[in-house]
């Protein structure tokens, strides 16, 4: 048997069993090949090649820039990496709102040139149509309820949702109708945790939290920013496990003073 073979992979229905069985899920976000490799050696379930690339990876101040290419790009070297998890792709702002046709051709191009397995789109009953279109295709889908980035100037701001009950009312009645259309999981970000835990109870499928709580099905964080790379963005839901960005600049400070000072390379460093 080859190596390939060995290796039992991610899939939604696998997905599915961890909520059965309550084993939580862990998901980052990656957008190249070389982060990529790291997180599925380490084992990570879900790999989000999440739309935030427009934040860490190009600099913009929201998601609303990237385009479809720009993920397709992302999205191909992130699977090159990866051999277990399951690999999930944001359709970018504009690729899919409004024209559920053009949600179907945006979600076909992201399966046929990247390789990827599933899409995540943002939104509730608005997208129900979409959601339906882009399964008809046999493509899964992923929900994004809460605080959903491409909507940031509806919002006005970053802030908790869902905190007053009509909005909390309409996220339950939304992640229904995902469920209810075939999405085969959610993300909810940014919302109070009573209330992402009622809906990962009321909900069959895995619900996966950022700023949620504990009581939903599984976590994603953005790897950036959970490795102290981007320093520029610290919510209170997000736990820093290194601080990469002063580790990088150590090392290249180091660098730099090592060539001017003909410290690099060493005789051992040259033919
Ligand atoms: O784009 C992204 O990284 C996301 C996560 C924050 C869920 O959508």
């Amino acid at each position: 048997m080859s190596t390939r073979q060995k290796i039992k992979k991610v899939t939604t229905h696998v997905l599915h069993e961890m909520k059965l069985r309550k084993e939580k899920i862990a998901m980052l976000t990656a957008y190249d090949y070389s982060m990529a490799r790291i997180l599925d050696k380490a084992n990570i379930d879900v790999v989000l090649v999440g739309d935030s690339a427009s934040n860490v990876m190009s600099g913009n101040e929201t998601t609303l820039p990237i385009t479809l290419d720009e993920m397709i790009y992302h999205a191909k070297s992130v699977v090159k990496g990866v051999e277990r998890a399951f690999v999930v792709i944001d359709l970018p702002f504009g690729s899919y709102q409004g024209n559920s046709k053009e949600a179907l051709t945006s979600a076909i191009r992201i399966m046929k040139e990247t390789g990827g397995h599933a899409v995540k789109i943002e939104g509730g009953q608005e997208i129900e149509e979409s959601v339906k279109r882009i399964l008809s295709a046999g493509i899964p889908v992923m929900g994004h309820l809460g605080l959903t980035p491409q909507s940031i100037h509806k919002f006005g701001t970053y802030v908790v949702r869902a905190t007053e009950s009509d909005e909390a009312k309409k996220l339950i009645s939304d992640a229904h109708v995902l469920e209810d259309a075939g999405c085969f999981a959610v993300v909810l970000e940014k919302v109070p945790a009573k209330l992402a835990a009622k809906v990962a109870k009321e909900l069959t499928i895995p619900v996966i939290g950022i700023g949620a709580g504990a009581g939903v099905d599984g976590q994603v964080l953005v790897l950036h920013d959970m490795l102290g790379i981007n320093q520029d963005f610290s919510p209170r839901f997000l736990r820093r496990y290194h601080n990469l960005f002063a580790e990088i600049l150590g090392s290249v400070q180091t660098y730099i003073e090592d060539v001017k000072n003909q410290e690099f390379p060493s005789e051992n460093e040259q033919y």
